[in-house]
């Protein structure tokens, strides 16, 4: 039976042109078009659509529309369409079950979805060529929606967890200014986690460097610089420019944007991920560093880090730990965005308060969901200008959600130039009591007993709406 698809975007053009494209479909119809959010949810209703596009309405968010359908309609695909600059929006979508092609949208790519939204495999609908008519509805067009190289990508369901491994988590820690002790905490939590156990084995970490130019991730743990995550992206490069040669393409002549597309075809391959890490001996932990020398940072895209955070999520890791610079790079917004938890790091000093409240505007006009953003404020001393309570109000935060602290402490810089994290001092400190407070926050961990009671029921992991929406 034929998919019904309803159009959720104010240009005219495009839609009559998909319009012509998928006039003699057999997969895919469209029902209707809506070039306001009133008409969209009329035709929500009375049309009962398979499929959803979704293009553009201005003077709306796109990013709220979206969760505002999903919330009312989750039994029906999305599929957002989005412009070569809005596709650093892409990992954002992803995550919430969306699927995302390029403009302009060529009725092959719908077809193709339509095909996979009605249980045909990825691999199978990928073999669906596209249909004839579509050549002719658009002769000039010869990159012609080759499904296998849409850039539309499976969603990821969002599944009760009781058939699936444990979840794995990745921890972003970010904070908008240098010198806060971002990278401090990533080690030391990165080390606190790999200290952990989970069913009696010790829990396998990643820590990764984001800080591209000029990480020093690998310094503070006395650890080698190679290989690191340029090793990864000459690999990544290699691969592309064979796919591109596939295709008779000229590697030197193929932009960005159809690199991103190379991309999306491209398979993971968690199981090379040790090619590229270095590992922590004394615990264990693995280390993704950044590149040794600051031009190779240059020649990281986009595109690579999207593949490798992809990757990540497929890999055998129970936990991820990525450190960033203080900066909204590519880098860092997608280590945000792929990230089930982010903790932001500041000092009590109005500077970085500044900052991250001016980051918090900004991620809160995205519709990031806060949930995921823990608060941890660092080098607290005895006695500070600004209270937790005065900081909790200025950056309006939910009353339920705690700051976490982390006390001055002079043993701090004594790790870092002895690349001996505070975690692996014997005795006690407050430090590293605060560490593990925010550690066990992050990721409830029992060393003791075992993870799961025989007989009892594996703890549901909420839906991404109910995530989302508390
Ligand atoms: N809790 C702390 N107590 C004392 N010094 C700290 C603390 N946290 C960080 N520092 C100091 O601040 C410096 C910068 O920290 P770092 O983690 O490199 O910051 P960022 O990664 O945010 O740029 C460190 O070298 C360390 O000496
Ligand atoms: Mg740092």
């Amino acid at each position: 039976m034929k998919k019904r698809l309803l159009i959720v975007d104010d240009d005219m053009e495009s839609a009559l042109e998909l319009r012509q494209g998928l006039a003699s479909s057999q997969w895919l119809e469209i029902g209707g078009q809506a070039t306001c959010i009133e008409e969209a949810w009329n035709l929500l209703q009375s049309l009962r659509p398979d499929m959803v596009l979704l293009g553009g309405i201005k003077e709306t968010e796109r990013g709220i529309l979206c969760q505002q359908f999903r919330l009312a309609y989750p039994h029906l695909s999305f599929i957002a369409a989005c412009s070569p600059q809005e596709l650093t929006w892409e990992p954002f979508f992803r995550n919430l079950g969306i699927w995302v092609v390029t403009k302009p949208v060529q009725p092959g790519q719908l077809e193709a979805l339509a095909l996979m939204s009605a249980g045909v495999s990825g691999a199978e609908a990928a073999k669906v060529s596209p249909p004839a008519h579509a050549a002719a509805v658009f002769p000039g067009s010869s990159q012609l929606a080759q499904p296998q190289t849409i850039s539309a990508s499976p969603v990821q369901p969002v599944l009760p967890i009781s058939s699936q491994p444990p979840t794995k988590h990745l921890i972003t820690v970010y904070g908008p200014k240098g010198g806060v002790g971002k990278t401090f905490i990533s080690r030391e939590l990165a080390i606190f986690f790999a200290m952990q156990k989970r069913e009696g084995r010790s829990l396998r970490v990643l820590a990764v460097d984001f800080n591209l130019d000029l990480g020093t991730f690998a310094t503070a743990l006395n650890l080698p610089r190679t290989p690191n995550l340029f090793t990864w992206v000459q690999e990544i490069d290699a691969q592309l420019q064979t796919a591109a040669l596939h295709q008779g393409r000229d590697p030197r002549l193929v932009r960005s944007e159809e690199w991103q597309e190379f991309v999306s075809a491209m398979p993971l391959s968690p199981h090379d991920i040790s090619k590229y890490v270095v590992r922590h001996t004394e615990t264990g932990l693995d280390v993704l560093t950044s590149p040794r020398d600051i031009r190779h940072s240059f020649e990281i895209k986009d595109y690579h880090l999207y593949l490798i955070l992809e990757t990540l999520k497929q890999s055998q890791y129970d936990v991820i730990l990525i450190d960033t610079a203080p900066d909204t790079t590519d880098a860092t917004i997608q280590a945000l965005f792929f990230a089930e938890q982010v903790v932001m790091v500041g000092n009590p000093v109005v500077d970085s308060i500044e900052n991250i409240q001016r980051l918090l505007k900004l991620l809160r006009e995205a519709d990031y969901p806060e949930e995921r953003i823990q608060m941890c404020m660092n080098r607290l001393q005895r006695k500070e200008m600004f209270t937790l309570e005065e900081i909790r109000a200025y950056f309006q935060l939910h009353p339920s959600k705690k700051i976490f602290s982390i006390p001055d402490d002079v043993e701090v810089k004594k790790s870092i130039n002895s690349g001996i994290p505070v975690m692996l001092h014997p005795g006690r400190s407050a430090a590293k009591e605060a560490i593990e407070t925010l550690g066990k926050a992050l990721l409830p961990v029992d060393a003791e007993k075992p993870a799961t009671v025989p007989g009892a029921k594996p703890k549901e992991r909420p839906t991404l709406l109910r995530w989302l929406w508390g």
